[in-house]
């Protein structure tokens, strides 16, 4: 509990402090320069992310990564694709190139499984990767890849209407307040063309408590929201605690259809979260304890 108590401490603060948003994002270069691009297992629900959606539209269809973040995860994968038309969009800039490197070596490394998951020749995939090692700078990486990059913001997207196919996002939608989540899910429905489908993956842990393995990722839930957003929240790793009804729900008014939710549940947290239910504010309470045990969704909408 210390290490989550000061790391939300921490974080706090410098989200407070004049300068302290530079200081937190140059502490994550410093300790993730040759982690971050290299995980494995984002690489594969990026491959599976990309491979429904092949399944969903058209050659020539573009094709939206939302919140693409530090290395432009399923945008590359995309592009790596050879058939769309990509925009990779963020609220803000978070793209280094030594990610994106580590990420393109990493793709590289396992370019066979994703032509056979794809059931697309390897040679192309390989040859587009060969070309875009090549390029030092980002600016020149995205044209290679034929990649269209806005950073700009959620509520008002500089994009036409009914102009993208297809959406995807990776664990942001947890990352936004209600209010935006509102807004932007009424934009994101303006620039979806209609029959265009939607796939976000939401996660539910704790983020705090990755810095602290004796903290459930699920304890969270047991703070009023008063008390949650004094301690806790801030802007730099914010959460915004909703369940999957909750989403469930905001999809559904935002004028979409939930075709399927695969939710993941930890069968290990089952009995802690069950004593746990009674105790916990009136707006969790009231979800059943198999939402309150998901880890993760995978949600596939279409635009009514
Ligand atoms: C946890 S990161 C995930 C990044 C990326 N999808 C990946 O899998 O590597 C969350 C990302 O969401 C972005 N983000 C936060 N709020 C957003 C919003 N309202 N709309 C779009 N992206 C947002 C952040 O800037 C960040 O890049």
């Amino acid at each position: 509990m210390i290490r989550y108590l000061a790391a939300a401490t921490g974080i706090a603060l410098l989200d407070r402090i004049p300068g302290g948003t530079r200081i937190y994002r140059r502490l994550g270069e410093l300790t993730q320069a040759k982690r971050r691009g290299y995980e494995l297992p984002l690489l594969r629900a990026g491959i599976r992310t990309v491979q429904q959606s092949l399944e969903l539209t058209d050659p020539g269809d573009r094709i939206m990564d939302l919140g693409t973040g530090w290395y432009f995860k399923d945008a590359l994968l995309y592009a790596l694709a050879g058939r769309f038309e990509v925009v990779a969009y963020d609220v803000r800039d978070l793209a280094r190139m030594g990610y994106v490197h580590n990420y393109l070596d990493l793709l590289a490394a396992h370019a066979d499984e994703i032509g056979q998951a794809w059931e697309l020749p390897v040679r192309p995939i390989r040859e587009r990767l060969d070309d875009w090692r090549r390029c030092d700078k980002l600016e020149s990486l995205l044209t290679a890849a034929g990649i269209e990059r806005i950073v700009g913001p959620a509520d008002c997207m500089p994009i036409r209407d009914e102009s993208l196919s297809h959406i995807s996002s990776y664990c942001v939608l947890p990352h936004v307040p209600l209010a935006l989540l509102t807004e932007e899910l009424r934009e994101l429905h303006r620039c979806l063309r209609p029959g265009g489908h939607m796939l976000h993956l939401i996660g539910y842990e704790d983020h705090l408590s990755f810095y602290d393995q004796r903290v459930k990722p699920f304890s969270y839930y047991r703070f009023e929201d008063r008390t949650y957003r004094l301690l806790f929240e801030s802007s730099l790793k914010y959460q915004n605690r909703l369940l999957w009804p909750d989403f469930r729900d905001l999809f559904e008014s935002a004028g979409f259809t939930v075709l399927e939710e695969t939710g993941l549940i930890d069968d290990n947290h089952l009995a802690a979260i069950e004593r746990l239910q009674p105790e916990l504010p009136k707006r969790f309470r009231r979800h059943p304890v198999r939402e309150l045990a998901k880890t993760h969704s995978w949600a596939l909408l279409r635009k009514n």
